[in-house]
């Protein structure tokens, strides 16, 4: 697989160049490809250094909100305590965790080894107080 994230929210789509018939109208004009890197850079840190050096939030697998329901048992087993420690391994700069956060669980712990991603995201949420970021 070589296409990123959940949706199509990718703003590094690359428009193809129009092409026109000898009468004007465009003959191919529909169809974006998606600038991406190959799939064996997303196994190098300085890839996702780099990449986390200016990218603000993107989310690869799904939004929070499509899977609570079916986390919650796990979350919070049968007593509906939402204080057990999560921790969110690899977490990017998914809003994923704050979603979490702002859903009641308070104890999450975010690893990732991209030191920019964890020192953005430690910034961006300082208002989330027992959210723990940490780099591996
Ligand atoms: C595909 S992104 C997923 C980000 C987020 N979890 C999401 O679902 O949107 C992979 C993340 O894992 C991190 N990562 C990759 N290898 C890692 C490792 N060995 N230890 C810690 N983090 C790692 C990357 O820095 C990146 O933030």
């Amino acid at each position: 697989m070589n296409s990123e994230g959940c949706d199509s929210g990718n703003n590094d789509a690359v428009p193809e160049p129009q092409q026109h018939s000898s009468d004007g109208d465009i003959i191919c004009n529909s169809i974006s490809k998606p600038k991406l890197p190959k799939n064996s850079m997303y196994a190098q840190h300085k890839y996702w250094e780099e990449r986390f050096k200016t990218e603000e939030g993107f989310e690869w697998l799904c939004c929070y909100d499509d899977v609570a329901e079916q986390l919650a048992p796990y979350l919070q087993k049968s007593d509906g305590n939402k204080n057990r420690r999560i921790l969110v391994l690899g977490c990017g700069n998914s809003p994923f965790s704050e979603d979490l956060y702002n859903a009641g669980y308070r104890n999450i712990v975010n690893i990732d080894y991209s030191s920019n991603v964890i020192h953005r995201m430690e910034e961006k949420n300082q208002d989330k107080t027992s959210m723990e970021w940490m780099e591996s």
